[in-house]
């Protein structure tokens, strides 16, 4: 299977600027070169294009509503595009307002294959905010709930269907900052959620164990990391650094279990921001568990 990097350099829903580098900062560390080695067949479809930021105010609790609304229509074009020729996509971003664009294709996809999705959502955030209870209007802390159909009309219609998709197929991991009004929220869409406390108790073992039960050969298996997921001593190079996220071993293992359950389909690596960063270490980071999502491992077997 064809593995199309598509790469959306955008921070339009984002709190800082910067993470429109993170496609390139993902190329200098050499994704494709590196899922190349593995066996893998690699292309790089490139950049999309879309409206720059004009880094203004929220109005009516968003920021860069129009925007965030054109950067999402090419990015799911483009990936519906790709999973209709039997790719596999990567979406190479930009901020995780993006995940609206990816995972509405792929939950169309998904609808026309008659194929079960689930989506893990490795995060220090729920993203699940909306206009009323957002502290920043960033667009980039709502793509879950717009997803399940609470946003602007013109994010919740990005793509066939209206809800997009819904709460119970969601997998959280790694939550750690969650904003008071997104919490009550969270609870009553009953998403189910790994969040860092569970991860301490349980183990990551244990905890991707239960994230990726109950799947089968129908399933679509999507992955939305946001790089902020991992711990800031690791991963400094995004924009909204939370600490006491997993360390380098706990994220390996992750993805590691992931590549294991063969069922990964589409993925998103977004909030990288090469500003943040120190010689590209974030993104080369990224690179390394990438490789690993896509079989790496360090077992001597
Ligand atoms: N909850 C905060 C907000 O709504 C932060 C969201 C961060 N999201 C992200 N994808 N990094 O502004
Ligand atoms: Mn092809
Ligand atoms: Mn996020
Ligand atoms: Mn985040």
């Amino acid at each position: 299977q064809t593995i199309a990097l598509v790469g959306v350099p955008t921070d339009i829903g984002a709190g800082h600027r910067g993470a429109s580098m993170g496609p390139e900062a993902l190329r200098v560390a050499q994704i494709a070169e590196k899922l190349r080695a593995r066996g893998l067949d690699v292309v790089d479809r490139g950049n999309l294009h879309g409206p720059h930021n004009p880094w203004l105010p929220p109005v009516n609790g968003y920021r860069h509503l129009a925007e965030v609304v054109a950067w999402n229509q090419a990015t799911h074009t483009a990936i519906y595009d790709e999973l209709a020729h039997g790719h596999l996509p990567v979406m190479l971003g930009g901020d995780h307002c993006l995940a609206i664009g990816t995972i509405s294709a792929v939950a169309r996809h998904c609808r026309e294959q008659g194929k079960k999705l689930r989506v893990l959502w490795l995060d220090a955030h729920a993203d699940f905010n909306t206009a009323t209870i957002t502290p920043s209007g960033n667009i980039h802390g709502m793509p879950v709930a717009c997803l399940c159909g609470n946003g602007p009309a013109e994010l919740v219609r990005i793509g066939d269907h209206v809800p997009a998709t819904t709460p119970d197929v969601f997998r959280q991991i790694g939550i750690r900052s969650v904003d008071e009004g997104e919490k009550r929220l969270v609870r009553e869409a009953q998403i189910v959620v790994h969040d860092m406390r569970s991860i301490d108790e349980m183990g990551m073992r244990s905890t991707m164990e239960q994230a990726l039960a109950d799947m089968d050969g129908g399933t679509h298996l999507h992955v939305s990391f946001d790089v902020d997921f991992l711990d800031p001593i690791i991963a400094p190079g995004v924009g909204t650094t939370v600490r006491g996220g997993p360390n380098y071993r706990e994220a390996q293992l992750c993805m590691e279990m992931i590549a294991d359950s063969g069922r990964l389909s589409s993925l998103d690596i977004v909030e990288l921001n090469p500003a943040f960063d120190k010689r590209n270490q974030t993104a080369k980071l990224a690179v390394d568990l990438v490789e690993s999502l896509f079989g790496k491992s360090t077992l001597l077997r």
